[in-house]
């Protein structure tokens, strides 16, 4: 068993990260790691707020031996104690420290921190595997033994899904899209208060836009020698924050290049993903995409445990009345399981297998 340490592990993805990596065939937790104000505490502990009560936001049960093993702190975490390396902490201490750990271990992270660096690949399941090929290069530059490879932003992570079998066959040429986020989205630190969001949508999230309106270019271009050159599209986003526990929802409206029918779209769409699915990665799910006819799907509380957290819901695909070649569907993806911890999940095991030919 290849050993883990999850880094950033008393927050929302970390907990999720905890959750995901349960009866794992090929990873072990083997260490929690987090700040100095969980550090030496048991896990259990460190969950605590100021009141003593415990903030495991998860439907599973704490197992007892993750509850009681000892946290460690981030900035004396020894990397080579542990095969590989989750880091879900903030982006700040992720810049600082992910680049200490990548000098030995392999990092997959969550944060913000390195996913506009040239020599830095932002990997999704199922999109860009290819891109993983920019991390020999990242470790050849910085002379690093391990290396980092940030997962994407959330709000993306179905939105690119959605949109690759769209760019393969129809290309895209801009994009308009309107997200409707959920509230773990914003992490416990310092979370979201419920007298902002109960009964109540909050239409500005901080440095959300601009995230949104540059990932996918990246993600879906393509690696030409040491650089990956982004996709020629635009795309404009409006994100808000809904009253929602799990699941970011985005409406798209997309004109592509190629004139296309909301039929040809679903038959892409249903298609796209199989060679994916069939390298049988532990966290994949059977299909990347789901589409529904029903008018009133996706919705997050139906909808965004399917494929346990992994498949992207897409609905309401039809012809867009004013856009040129323009296709309008909702797409819904879970953001802390697809858009987080288990997407990162995803991510290690694909790198494991396939890159680092460690199983
Ligand atoms: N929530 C989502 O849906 C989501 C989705 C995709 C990506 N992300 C990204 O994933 C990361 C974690 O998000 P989250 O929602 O889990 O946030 P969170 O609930 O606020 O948790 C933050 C974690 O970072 C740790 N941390 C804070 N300062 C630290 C430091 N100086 N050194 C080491 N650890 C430190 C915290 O430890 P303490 O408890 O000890 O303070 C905690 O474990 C962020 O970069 C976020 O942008 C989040």
């Amino acid at each position: 068993m290849l050993k883990i340490a999850i880094v950033g592990a008393t927050g929302i993805v970390g907990q999720q990260a905890i959750v995901s990596l349960l009866g794992h065939p090929w990873f072990e937790i083997s260490k929690l790691v987090a700040s100095e104000r969980s550090a030496n505490k048991k896990y259990i502990d460190a969950l605590r707020d100021a009141n003593g009560s415990i903030r495991w936001w998860c439907p599973e049960e704490l197992p007892e031996n993750i509850a009681g093993m000892v946290v460690e702190e981030a900035s004396t975490f020894d990397p080579t104690s542990v095969d590989v390396i989750f880091s879900t902490m903030d982006a700040g201490p992720a810049k600082e420290l992910e680049p200490k750990y990548a000098k030995t271990t392999p990092v997959i992270s969550t944060a913000s921190a390195f996913r506009y660096e040239t020599d830095t690949p932002i990997l999704v399941g199922g999109v860009n595997m290819e891109h993983a090929e920019l991390l020999a290069i990242q470790q050849k530059n910085r002379g690093w033994k391990g290396f980092i490879s940030p997962k994407s932003n959330c709000t993306i992570a179905g939105l690119v899904v959605s949109l690759k079998p769209i760019l393969d066959n129809f290309g895209v040429k801009q994009v308009v899209a309107t997200s409707l986020q959920a509230m773990s989205g914003a992490g416990r630190t310092p979370g979201l208060s419920a007298m902002d969001m109960t009964e109540n949508v909050v239409p500005y999230i901080s440095g959300e836009e601009p995230k949104v309106e540059s990932e996918p270019q990246k993600i879906l271009g393509r690696l030409a020698g040491d650089k990956i050159v982004s996709a020629p599209f635009g795309i404009t986003a409006t994100c808000t924050r809904v009253p929602v526990l799990d699941g970011h929802l985005v409406c798209a409206f997309v004109q592509t290049e190629k004139p296309c029918t909301p039929e040809d779209v679903k038959r892409v769409m249903v298609e796209y993903g199989k060679d994916f699915a069939e390298l049988h990665l532990p966290s994949s799910p059977p299909h990347l995409i789901d589409v529904t006819d029903d008018p009133f799907r996706p919705q997050p509380r139906m909808d965004r445990d399917k494929g346990g957290g992994m498949t992207v819901t897409v609905g309401r695909i039809r012809k867009d009345p004013i856009l040129e070649n323009g296709i309008k569907y909702v797409c819904l993806a879970h953001n802390t399981k697809l858009g987080a911890a288990k997407g990162a999940l995803q991510t290690a095991e694909y790198l494991v297998k396939n890159f680092l030919k460690w199983v």
